[in-house]
């Protein structure tokens, strides 16, 4: 039988598998560098958890989750976001009944059933910030900024800014009937008008071209917000500009999950076809009443890793053969005896800071030496019969094939002093 990744996965391999590592770390630098603990929560919760969280109307809850029956007859879903779970867990631990806000990032994977296609899979991976507990638009631009710094670390200059604000528990509702009224009266298909009456919001985000042609006159969430409301998304436009964040104000960005409030955005790029956000997130101050916890009113953002790779490499910026894993010092050993020596000798080498790798298998020196070139290697040990019987071993300079005959006891000395000259 030949087994294949599920439909929608796939496997990350080295050397690309680098940049993977490389992006969790960019994406999580500036949030730690701001006071964000690392949190870890479980791949799986409970079903309601993301039922109640992220909206019983969305698609994530309707039709994408990967939910099952446990063997103790609990409904438990992989999860499809973070930031249900990280609220859960503050709430469960009372984290909120300490200082406020509360800072975490995390990273981990994600399983939405999707249709599968370019930048949009099955099973994918995200680095988040979340900052629980505090209402206050400086929180918001830092959040905002800090998922910019970390695409530019990466050098990524593509990556947009798409701002707006989607009103509060006070606003909203006229907004919702505004919005309905104007949404009854266009032609639309029969599972559409259903939503237009469950969540009218989601209807904006239509993208296909008969829907969002009718769309054009729609009302704008931004002409129906509170005073308070326009007043926070002032701020938060103003501390952006100071911060030199250019942005431009998307009165129609909606997002797919329904825990929003107040500010949303999206980091989107043009390099990647019809999956263009690289990153969103926004203010979510009801969803911890949502799921049987106190107000708090709290902002953060997922960045997709898988995406951000994809706009790397639309970028050029992916880097090629020198992403290869690569070590300082290759060993060739010929025969049982240098085998045994050469695994100790590798070991003394790695605790002295070198990296080292060997040619495993038994092969012929031919090979072997094959193996040490492809490496990457600056030097070889060769370790054979008469090396050993002198207590020798030659140190073989990969670049100008130099040879010479060193004491084993002085090899991690010798390699270690050519390796920093
Ligand atoms: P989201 O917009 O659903 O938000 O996902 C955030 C990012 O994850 C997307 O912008 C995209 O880069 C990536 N992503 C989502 N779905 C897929 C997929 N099927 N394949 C590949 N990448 C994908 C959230 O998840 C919210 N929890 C963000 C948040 C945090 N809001 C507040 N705090």
């Amino acid at each position: 039988m030949n087994f294949q990744a599920p439909k929608g996965t796939f496997d990350w391999l080295p050397p690309r598998s680098e940049l993977v590592l490389a992006v969790r770390e960019a994406l999580s630098a500036p949030a730690r560098r701001a006071g964000y603990g690392y949190i870890e929560t479980p791949t799986f919760e409970d079903t309601a958890l993301f039922a109640r969280g992220v909206g019983e109307s969305t698609d994530i809850v309707t039709k994408e989750m990967y939910t099952f029956t446990d063997k103790g007859g609990r409904s438990i879903t992989l999860r499809p976001e973070g930031t249900a779970p990280v609220v859960r867990a503050v709430l469960q631990h009372g984290l909120h009944n300490g200082p406020l806000p509360v800072k975490l990032w995390y990273s981990g994977n994600n399983f939405r059933y999707e249709r599968a296609q370019k930048g949009r899979y099955r099973h994918f991976s995200q680095v988040g910030i979340e900052a629980l507990g505090a209402e206050d638009p400086a929180l918001d631009a830092e959040v905002i900024t800090l998922g910019l710094d970390g695409y530019a670390s990466l050098g990524l200059t593509g990556v947009e800014l798409l701002l707006n604000s989607l009103g509060c528990k006070d606003c909203r509702p006229a907004y919702r009937t505004a919005l309905q009224s104007f949404l009854r009266g266009l032609d639309l298909d029969e599972q559409t008008r259903a939503r237009v009456e469950i969540n009218p919001l989601r209807v904006l985000d239509d993208k296909r071209p008969e829907v969002r042609a009718q769309l054009e006159a729609a009302p704008l969430v931004t002409d129906h917000l509170c005073e308070a409301c326009k007043a926070y998304h002032e701020e938060v436009r103003a501390l952006l500009r100071a911060a030199g964040v250019t942005f431009t104000d998307d009165p129609r960005l909606v997002r797919g999950l329904d825990y929003y409030t107040r500010t949303t955005f999206e980091y989107v790029h043009g390099g990647l076809g019809a999956q263009s956000a690289v990153g969103g997130g926004g203010r979510y101050d009801g969803l911890s009443e949502m799921i049987g916890g106190p107000p708090l009113p709290s902002v953060g953002w997922a960045i997709g890793v898988d995406r951000t790779v994809l706009a790397l490499e639309a970028e050029g910026l992916a880097g090629g053969d020198e992403r290869a894993v690569r070590v300082q010092v290759y060993g060739v050993p010929l025969g049982e005896e240098a085998r045994r020596e050469m695994f100790t000798l590798l070991r003394e080498l790695r605790a002295a800071g070198v990296t080292a790798d060997m040619a495993f298998g038994g092969r012929g020196v031919k090979g072997a030496m094959k193996s040490a070139d492809r490496s990457g290697a600056s030097y070889a040990i060769i370790l054979g019969e008469r090396d050993l019987a002198a207590g020798t071993a030659q140190i073989k300079d990969l670049a100008s094939g130099e040879q010479t005959a060193v004491p084993l006891a002085e090899i991690v000395t010798t390699l270690k002093e050519k390796l920093t000259t």
